[in-house]
């Protein structure tokens, strides 16, 4: 089934210029890239993107990385986009993340783990309006 998805390049990746080589993944597997924007989240708009993450502990420290340099935000569109591209990024813990996959090639991080992409449908909706309002 044809879906859209959205990921960001974070600050980390984009500061050791790996932008190509992540985007280029994505093109490689078949998606087709709809949206592409370079920019810095402001603290609100950081707050508005993470705010299923609002209570955690991690909150602060997740708002003040995403903040911290530019990003690069991209919609695609193929088959199964939102399910593929979770298992392309690989697990949230870059220093876990199988190798092969995004996180698992490229970093160590925890907050500097290379990438986010939404999870569902709903966070599509919310995080997309976000990126590109
Ligand atoms: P991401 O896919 O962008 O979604 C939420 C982010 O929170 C996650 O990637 C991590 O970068 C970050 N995160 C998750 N757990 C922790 C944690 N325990 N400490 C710091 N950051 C975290």
């Amino acid at each position: 089934m044809t879906e859209k998805t959205l990921f960001i390049v974070k600050p980390d990746a984009v500061a050791r210029n790996l932008v190509g080589k992540i985007i280029s993944r994505f093109e490689r597997k078949g998606f087709k890239i709809l949206k592409l924007k370079m920019f810095t989240f402001t603290q609100e708009q950081a707050e508005k993107f993470y705010d299923v993450h609002k209570d955690k502990p991690f909150f602060g420290e997740l708002t003040s990385f995403i903040t911290s340099g530019p990003v690069v935000a991209t919609i695609i569109e193929g088959n199964n986009a939102i399910a593929t591209t979770r298992i392309m990024i690989g697990a949230t813990k870059s220093f876990e993340a199988e190798p092969g996959s995004i996180r698992g090639d490229f970093g160590l991080g925890l907050s500097d783990n290379i990438i986010h992409a939404s999870d569902s449908q709903e966070s599509f909706d919310h995080e997309s309006r976000v990126a590109f309002e």
